[in-house]
């Protein structure tokens, strides 16, 4: 399991969520985050010349996943964000120790939720009594 932290422009965020969604990724956490990167948040053409960084707006997502939608999340996300200007934002792919699905108690794989090749077999065998 990992722990997938994304921070894109806010204009590209409407874009990147239509391609989780196609991807079938639709657990997230979203927040409106400050940051900066190598231009220090300097109109992000030019390098900065003064001793301050300045803080842009920038879009925060956190996605938990299994290991098989981790490259699929990434993906998504470079499709949605990318402009190929300074400022696209940056992915940090965390190792996951656990997840808790508060209501039931399910822990790990069964609990991030979705349809991955990590389910246990009783959880596998619950998404496909569902489809019936
Ligand atoms: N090393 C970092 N640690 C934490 N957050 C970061 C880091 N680098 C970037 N960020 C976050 O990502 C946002 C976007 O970064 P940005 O895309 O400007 O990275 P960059 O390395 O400057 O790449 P580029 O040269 O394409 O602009 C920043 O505003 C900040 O919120
Ligand atoms: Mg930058």
């Amino acid at each position: 399991m990992k722990l997938i932290i994304a921070y894109v422009k806010p204009e590209r965020f409407k874009e990147v969520k239509k391609e989780l969604y196609k991807a079938e990724v639709f657990r997230m956490s979203v927040s409106k985050s400050r940051g900066c990167g190598e231009q220090k948040g300097f109109i992000e053409i030019l390098r900065a010349t003064t001793q301050e960084v300045n803080l842009l707006p920038k879009i925060r997502i956190e996605l938990a996943v299994n290991d098989d939608f981790v490259e699929k999340t990434i993906d998504a996300i470079i499709r949605g964000a990318r402009t190929e200007t300074m400022g696209d934002g940056k992915i940090f792919v965390l190792p996951l120790e656990d997840c808790i699905r508060i209501r039931t108690g399910e822990r790990g794989s069964d609990a991030i939720g979705g349809v991955s090749i990590y389910l246990s077999d009783k959880k596998r065998k619950e998404f496909e009594a569902r489809k019936k």
